[in-house]
């Protein structure tokens, strides 16, 4: 049975999962696009796509024959919701673009964003509401936590281990066996070399912490 697809969220990356499940179907997805969820009813204008915002997500009823997909590039603000649309007994599914590769043994989430070239190789872990953008790769025995954002060009190489809600910029790498903490950021373009901590951001080759507020702050008085 064709089942309808919403995506949550309208901007920018919306209009791209929009066009992946597209060519997904035409690929033999069993879906059809009913619309988006945004709390911004205007957030399509001028677009000139063929769905519109049908609701916002915060009171949105999901119905039997619907299946869902998250497409917010901020991990929390993409937890948040995806975990209240699910306690409101939404199913969400995987939009895996037909270019993707996706090797054997892998243990793979729901809500997955798989763009374009995007590749998982074999015996590796992801949770869910991951999405791993344009050309980005996930290496072997790598686990990535719920949540995660992967952009264009990401590198997880190796045995490494992605906590829940980590956010990687365009063409970041983590290199073999390192480990990154919930809600890190890696800037676009840095290496991680070992670690990052939860909820810091760190940028450069190799990857360095940036000074917080409070930090910055305690080092002035
Ligand atoms: C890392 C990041 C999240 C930090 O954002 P932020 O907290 O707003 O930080 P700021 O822009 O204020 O920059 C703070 C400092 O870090 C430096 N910096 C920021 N991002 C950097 C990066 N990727 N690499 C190296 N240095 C970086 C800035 O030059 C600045 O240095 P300064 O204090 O010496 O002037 C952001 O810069 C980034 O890389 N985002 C990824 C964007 C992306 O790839 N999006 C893809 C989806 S469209």
């Amino acid at each position: 049975m064709t089942q309808r697809l919403i995506i949550v969220g309208a901007g920018g990356f919306g209009r791209e999962v929009h066009d992946w499940a597209n060519d997904a179907i035409a690929a033999g997805a069993e879906w059809s696009i009913a619309g988006f969820l945004d709390d911004n009813p205007h957030a399509l204008d001028g677009f000139a796509m063929p769905v519109d915002v049908i609701g916002p997500a915060s009171t949105y009823e999901p119905s039997d024959d619907e299946v869902f997909v998250c497409a917010i590039g901020e991990p929390q603000i993409k937890l948040q919701i995806a975990k209240s649309l699910r306690a409101r007994g939404a199913r969400f599914t995987n939009v895996i673009h037909p270019t993707a590769r996706i090797g054997q043994r892998n243990r793979l989430g729901e809500g997955l964003v798989l763009c374009p070239y995007s590749v998982i190789t074999t015996n590796v872990t992801v949770g869910d509401f991951v999405s791993l953008n344009l050309h980005g790769t996930i290496g072997h025995d790598a686990t990535v936590g719920d949540g995660c954002t992967l952009n264009n060009h990401t590198d997880i190489t190796g045995w490494v281990t992605l906590g829940e809600g980590v956010f990687m910029g365009s063409h970041a790498s983590v290199l073999p066996y390192a480990k990154v903490g919930d809600y890190a950021r890696i800037g676009a373009g840095s290496t991680v070399l070992r670690s990052a901590k939860p909820h810091t951001t760190v940028v450069g080759v190799p990857a360095k912490r940036l000074p917080t507020v409070t930090s910055l702050a305690k080092r002035a008085a």
